[in-house]
């Protein structure tokens, strides 16, 4: 007996011989699928009659005639309709373990022993502070950056907080700076930083948003001189009026366009001469390069004010200095996460601890020269027909077709039909992106997907 009720049942045998069970059990279908397939013919008049009714019921079509059936090994992934896909997008990033990972299924197990589903800010579970520890301590580890973290349920949200924060720290200072092509989130405010005109369409203008450009590796010196150029010019329109400035390390929606860190330092020493606060929006680079955090990959340890991370997390939050305390009202919400996302970041946070992840000779690295082998081999065979990849570490894309926006478009929705989910990144070129289930994804698996990219690209051709 312990002094906690609690505790007595989460340990108690008969909890555990009856997770057990479940978790063999699901092995065991798990291990049916073990290579994609096409549709069923017996699911066809169902599945199409399922999508009809997701349309009608959200408002529009789902972008692909995607429907899971709750069940998948790894990457790959079951669909309503019968067929088995690699899924090399992980809902844009989310599911980083892949597909019925039984250590995330053990994990959410856990979480649904528990009394209520959702955790907030009236109650909170003690999984809650494990988590901002465990975050805290991954962002920590090179140097003493963040004293708080404050947990969300989406990118937007945690967005959201991290604007509030810093307007209110550099109050009254009412801009904000951001890169050209950005993506940083579809709430009001964040569709006005958002550099995507077609998102704030018929939105009433929020917050005043100026625009540098993004670093263009192929010329480094000059790239670095136009931004502080365009810089200077915004900072000397509006003395002292930028609260702050958020960086996407490498751009995701804008097309995969890892950045540099020469280029960054320059434009952060200018912000800091400036009073401009720092945030680096990780929602989608956290977990992609050779470190947990992409601002650790590029050494700007000791230069951010703010960080925001969501996706693979399986939470999404917000950190900040003592320094950058807000006063009390200022962020709050209902919901924090769901107790089987919490617990399910926790278990994740150490599976990367655990596994060979992060560095110059771990997974992401040989997931990423892995791609990079068979581009060069797709090149040489179609000149002028594959560029890429492009990217950085687990984050990979490639172009096709000239990065035509209706081709790439036919190339992803082909790509999907035979049996590897992708996404389109990016204009003038697009570009197809994944995001891979980096925790269980095998070389073979990479080679399965570039076989289906090859013979996608031959009935596109
Ligand atoms: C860099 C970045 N910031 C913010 C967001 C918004 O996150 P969410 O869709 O969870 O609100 C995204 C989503 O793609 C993102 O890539």
């Amino acid at each position: 007996m312990s002094d906690l009720i609690a505790e007595d049942l989460f340990s108690d045998p008969e909890i555990k011989k009856a997770k057990e069970i479940l978790l063999n059990t699901i092995q065991k279908y798990k291990n049916k699928i073990t290579k994609t397939e096409k549709a069923k013919d017996s699911l066809a008049k169902t599945f199409k009659s399922d999508l009809e009714k997701f349309a009608t019921l959200r408002g529009g079509n789902l972008y692909y005639p995607y429907i899971g059936s709750g069940i998948g090994n790894g990457a790959l992934v079951e669909l309503t309709d019968g067929s088995i896909k690699y899924d090399f997008i992980t809902g844009i990033g989310v599911h980083y373990f892949g597909h019925s990972h039984e250590e995330i299924i053990s994990a959410s197990i856990d979480a649904a022993l528990q009394d209520t589903v959702m955790q907030g800010h009236l109650q909170q579970n003690k999984d809650s502070m494990e988590l901002m520890e465990i975050i805290l301590k991954g962002a920590n580890k090179n140097a003493k950056e963040f004293d708080h973290c404050f947990i969300s349920t989406t990118g937007a949200q945690a967005n959201e907080n991290a604007l509030k924060i810093i307007f209110q720290k550099k109050s009254p200072a009412n801009r904000i700076l951001c890169f050209e092509n950005c993506f940083a989130g579809r709430t009001l405010a964040l569709a006005q930083l958002t550099d995507k005109a077609a998102y704030r369409d018929g939105l009433p203008p929020t917050i005043a948003t100026d625009y540098l450009p993004y670093y263009d590796k192929s010329n480094h010196q000059g790239s670095i001189d136009k931004t502080l150029k365009v810089l200077t010019s915004h900072l000397t329109r509006h003395k002292n009026r930028y609260a702050g400035m958020c960086f996407e390390l490498i751009q995701g929606e804008g097309g995969y366009t890892p950045g540099n860190e020469e280029f960054f330092k320059a434009i952060i020493k200018v912000l800091k001469e400036n009073n401009i606060a720092v945030w680096v929006d990780e929602v989608q680079t956290i977990g992609r390069t050779t470190e947990l955090f992409a601002f650790q990959h590029f050494h700007l340890e000791n230069e951010i004010d703010v960080l925001t991370l969501g996706k693979m997390a399986q939470v999404c939050a917000t950190l900040y200095s003592d320094d950058f305390k807000p006063r009390p009202g200022l962020i709050s919400q209902t919901f924090t996460s769901s107790t089987s996302a919490i617990k399910s970041s926790i278990r994740l946070f150490q599976l990367l601890q655990e596994e060979n992840i992060f560095g110059e000779k771990g997974k992401i690295i040989q997931v990423h020269n892995h791609f990079v082998d068979h581009f060069k081999k797709l090149n040489k065979k179609y000149p002028n027909d594959f560029t890429g990849p492009y990217g950085l570490g687990a984050m990979i894309a490639f172009t096709s077709f000239d990065g035509d926006l209706a081709k790439s478009k036919e190339f992803a929705s082909k790509l999907f039909e035979n049996g590897l989910i992708g996404f389109i990144a990016g204009h003038d070129p697009v570009r197809i992106r994944f995001l891979l289930p980096i925790l269980s994804v095998t070389l073979e698996d990479i080679d399965k997907a570039v076989e289906i990219i090859e013979k996608t690209y031959l009935e596109l051709k």
